[in-house]
């Protein structure tokens, strides 16, 4: 363990999920002290399980309710008597489908988590941060997707979400500047978590061939990227969005 993150509390939602749990390991490696955020509580523990220094908290939290992320962040606040510094905004959901056969709560559905989402965690976190004097260093990393630019058959749902959040990420660096809190947006091309588990073979075949690098991506390459962001190594990049997609064309 190195100590760039030292003293350091990180809030990172989706941490029981494939990206989100190898940005967990990458904070965690560097010092930093981690809330792990998730719907589902038992794959949040089991990332804080292999992690082997300083203290974590597994926390249940459904981020597309206000109340939900609310008394999440009260708990993890009441746990470490401090606030987080560092947010990860990693969780995120698909619901694909042909948009002329899209189920008008499967539209919902996708933006209320992963757009009302980042919004919501945002706002309470960076709140706290300011109440509690420690804005100035902070830095909030979102996880858009390429998709956002590109778009996708069988995803307008997702698209828009993940292009929404590269607009609210540039809208919040703007307002945040004034605290010292960056805000940075990352977008991945295809990366080998759960999330592209239901993706044919042959349409991976596909993907592959439209990657420079000939692969699909890793999640701790995301990860380094996120510690980057999130590190002082990254002190003038704000209202960014960087793509990480192996070369995707
Ligand atoms: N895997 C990829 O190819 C890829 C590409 C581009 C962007 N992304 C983005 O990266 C992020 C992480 O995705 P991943 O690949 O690790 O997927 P994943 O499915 O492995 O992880 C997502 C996590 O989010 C959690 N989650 C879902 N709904 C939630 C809610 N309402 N509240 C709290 N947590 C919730 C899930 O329980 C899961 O643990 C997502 O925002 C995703 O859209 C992934």
């Amino acid at each position: 363990m190195s100590n760039m993150l030292r003293g350091q509390l990180a809030f990172v939602s989706g941490a029981g999920g494939g990206i989100g749990r190898a940005v967990c390991r990458a904070l965690a490696k560097e010092g930093a002290d981690l809330v792990a955020a998730d719907a589902n509580i038992t794959t949040a523990k089991e990332t804080i399980s292999e992690l082997s220094s300083s203290d974590h908290l597994p926390i249940q939290i459904d981020v597309s309710s206000a109340s939900s992320v609310d008394d999440a962040l009260k708990k993890a606040i009441g746990h470490f008597s401090r606030v987080p510094t560092i947010v990860v905004n990693a969780a995120g959901i698909t619901r694909d489908n042909f948009l002329l056969k899209l189920p008008v709560e499967d539209f919902d559905k996708v933006i209320d988590v992963n757009l009302r989402g980042t919004f919501l965690v945002t706002k309470a976190c960076v709140n706290s941060m300011i109440e509690a004097n420690v804005s100035h260093g902070g830095s909030v990393v979102n996880l858009a997707s390429i998709i956002g630019k590109t778009g996708n058959i069988g995803q307008c749902n997702y698209s828009a979400s993940k292009a929404g959040v590269e607009a609210f990420t540039r809208s919040a660096s703007m307002e945040f500047g004034k605290f010292g809190v960056r805000v940075n947006a990352v977008l991945p091309g295809v990366i080998e978590t759960a999330m592209i588990e239901t993706i044919p073979s042959e349409v991976r075949e596909m993907f592959k061939k439209r990657i420079a690098l000939g692969r699909i991506g890793k999640p701790e390459e995301v990860a380094d990227l996120v510690l980057f962001l999130a590190s002082k190594k990254s002190s003038y990049i704000n209202g960014a969005s960087i793509e990480i997609t192996g070369g995707m064309r």
